[in-house]
């Protein structure tokens, strides 16, 4: 990889560290619409426009920003997302993103003329850790998430994303469905640190997706009674903690009999004090597994242990499985041969636009933790730039002479 593109990685990868990075944890809180978000997306618009090329926001405020008329005709898309859940790590977004303008700037500096648009987009409140819905930047523009759903959609302190759209100064009216922004996407590729150990077991630094496992997340409430800690009989107790512990128990006992995954990662526990009898608790699910029958028998039986405390289930957001695109990972195993295919658990932005018909692909690079969604996340240097190397390899066949694989 040539020096000027190191170099670009370099300086931007030191401007992003900062970044609502947590002083005592080390882990990264950047949440949809706050000030960090802000931050990022500022420094998403100088990336963009330090390099010349056309910065467009669409309904949702996705960042797309292009080298090239992408209304001329569709282009090919590389980038991912710069928010966080809590505490997670600096690769899981940002990797993505900061790849895709180095591999941009590597292409420019060998003077590589695209034969047809090459865009970078930086897509909103992938991870859902203020509203609870994953990608709901790409949800919307695509009409996987309503948006009245997503207006409604409220954080820990009860304010609704309209409301902070509003406190970011965007208008919510605007955010819907964006088929003009989706026409310009003729293929997507997204780059991304790998959130499990495939890499590390087959010892190479890059990887080609193949599909995203089916997941979702469901909201389990269980009544109680508020009382007294101290001088309520243990009989007269209607106590939603434990109807929630029993379940959580449950959860992982049917992901293990099923094959799948499952986790309550998340807990709203009302009065939340000490020495109160809980009157409500509630549990966020987050459910995945290798095929959907699979998965939704192991939800039915959560659905079913959480019932029998008296709890309501919702389901918050369902992603089928996904499989990205065979002519497009054909062109990548072309320039890339030496890349291993892999298959993921963790949804993207990706499988959004896969589902939608667009063309995509992802490229995984190596985690020598295999530990993500946490301040361990980490990826070697050598490894990132091996990355940008792979994505740049990827995008000089794709915006090249002629370009199979993308939407007719
Ligand atoms: O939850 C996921 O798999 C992704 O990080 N949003
Ligand atoms: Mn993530
Ligand atoms: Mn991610």
């Amino acid at each position: 990889m040539t020096s000027g593109s190191a170099r670009s990685f370099d300086r931007q990868w030191a401007e992003l560290a900062q970044i609502g990075r947590h002083a005592q944890t080390g882990g990264y809180r950047r949440y949809a619409l706050t000030r960090e978000d802000h931050e990022l997306r500022e420094w998403f618009a100088g990336e963009a426009s330090s390099r010349g090329l056309d910065l467009t926001l669409d309904r949702m405020g996705n960042q797309w920003a292009w080298w090239g008329d992408p209304d001329s005709t569709p282009g090919v898309v590389a980038g991912s997302h710069l928010d966080s859940v809590p505490d997670g790590g600096a690769y899981d977004g940002p990797l993505g993103v900061v790849s895709a303008f180095a591999a941009l700037d590597r292409l420019r500096n060998s003077g590589f003329r695209p034969q047809r648009p090459l865009g970078i987009v930086n897509f909103a409140d992938e991870e859902g850790a203020r509203f609870g819905v994953a990608c709901a930047g790409s949800r919307v523009i695509t009409g996987a998430l309503a948006p009245e759903r997503a207006l409604g959609l409220r954080d820990g302190d009860g304010v609704s994303m309209a409301d902070a759209l509003r406190s970011a100064g965007r208008e919510p009216e605007l955010i819907g469905p964006d088929p003009e922004a989706l026409r310009r996407v003729g293929a997507f590729v997204e780059l991304h640190v790998e959130q499990g150990r495939g890499l590390i077991d087959l010892d190479q630094p890059v990887a080609l997706g193949t599909d995203i496992w089916p997941h979702g997340r469901w909201r389990l409430t269980f009544p109680g009674e508020a009382n007294h800690a101290g001088t309520t009989r243990l009989d007269d107790r209607r106590d939603a903690m434990i109807g929630l512990a029993s379940t959580i128990l449950a959860a992982r006992s049917a992901a293990t009999t099923q094959g799948c995954v499952a986790t309550i990662g998340k807990t709203v526990i009302t009065p939340g004090g000490v020495n109160a009898i809980p009157s409500a608790a509630t549990g966020w699910l987050d459910a995945r597994g290798a095929d959907e029958a699979s998965l939704r028998r192991t939800v039915d039986e959560v659905t079913a242990a959480a019932a029998d405390w008296g709890a309501t289930v919702t389901e918050e957001s369902w992603t089928a499985t996904t499989r990205f695109d065979l002519d497009l990972l054909a062109r990548l195993r072309r320039v890339l041969p030496a890349a291993p295919l892999l298959g993921t658990g963790a949804g993207h932005d990706a499988g959004i636009l896969a589902g939608t018909g667009i063309p995509t692909g992802m490229i995984f690079v190596r985690n020598p933790t295999g530990i993500s969604h946490s301040p361990a996340e980490h990826a070697e240097r050598v490894d990132c730039l091996a990355g940008v190397d792979a994505l740049t390899a990827a995008l000089t066949e794709l915006v090249g002479p002629e370009t199979a694989g993308e939407r007719p």
